[in-house]
């Protein structure tokens, strides 16, 4: 069966303290949860890395940075090198977030060379896209996304893919004032990035996971999870109390396992 992911981005909420309780909270809900079979994520704020990672190990959960700088060093006031998340045994970083595309302007091509750095410094990339309402009242949500994959992963070799990840968080879903996709929405949008990874890498685009994300809540969690090109939740603020999160990790597993065996018989 192929890897399932679970994450969260913490965004600009959570001081230290709170992280670290939140952490170690998560790890031991999730103590029995088999990290072979399911890799869990967490985003948390800058100034919290340090004491999240010295705080947990990352065999248990991977923690992430929201965003980095596209040079190792320099005059940047106010970037983070991927040097320096190094240090502090930061694995993953994610780029592109909408609320950065949005909020702050960043274009395809910064995320494209956030992504270069990033696989060049050994970082697992997380990159996320993800259409306008507007691009979707027009009809060209499946063009944007196929450009903001083409842009944003320019350059990245063929044997760089298992270093990528995609988040798909279409931007009309995300946050308080976000409506959810339905699970056959975001299944055809899943559908057409995986064609875009197959076009862009060739078979090793078949591996790189492609995880769902905007409003994502214990409701709709489970008929998510199950879809055939969905390989795991992106979560936000149904993620944020650790207790909540297992127990929508748990719940979704379970109906993804009921749907497998009932599946797997009548084959
Ligand atoms: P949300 O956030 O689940 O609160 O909509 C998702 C995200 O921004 O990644």
């Amino acid at each position: 069966m192929k890897k399932i992911y679970f994450g969260t981005n913490l965004k600009m909420y959570k001081n230290i303290q709170q992280t670290v309780d939140y952490l170690k909270t998560l790890v031991t809900e999730t103590v029995k949860l088999d990290r072979k079979e399911y890799e869990l994520f967490v985003i948390p704020s800058y100034t919290a890395l340090s004491s999240a990672a010295e705080s947990i190990s990352q065999k248990q959960v991977i923690l992430g940075a929201q965003n980095m700088a596209w040079e190792e060093e320099g005059q940047f006031t106010g970037e983070i090198s991927p040097k320096m998340l190094e240090e502090i045994g930061i694995k993953l970083v994610m780029i592109g977030h909408s609320e950065r595309r949005h909020i702050f302007h960043e274009t395809d091509d910064e995320e494209n060379k956030k992504v270069i750095c990033g696989i060049k410094n050994e970082f697992v990339v997380l990159l996320c896209i993800g259409e306008t309402d507007k691009d979707k009242m027009d009809g060209v949500s499946n063009e944007v996304l196929r450009s903001q994959l083409i842009r944003g992963l320019k350059g990245v070799k063929k044997e760089d893919a298992r270093k990528i990840w995609i988040a798909y968080e279409p931007v009309w879903a995300i946050g308080v004032n976000g409506k959810p996709a339905t699970e056959e929405y975001a299944n055809s949008k899943h559908k057409v990035i995986r064609e875009c990874l197959l076009e862009i890498f060739g078979k090793e685009g078949e591996d790189v996971p492609i995880l769902y994300g905007g409003s994502v809540n214990p409701q709709n969690a489970n008929s998510l999870i199950i879809q055939p090109y969905i390989d795991g939740l992106f979560v936000g603020r149904s993620a944020w109390n650790a207790k909540k999160f297992a127990q929508l990790i748990f719940s979704s597993i379970d109906k993804l396992e009921d749907f497998h065996s009932v599946n797997d018989e009548s084959r």
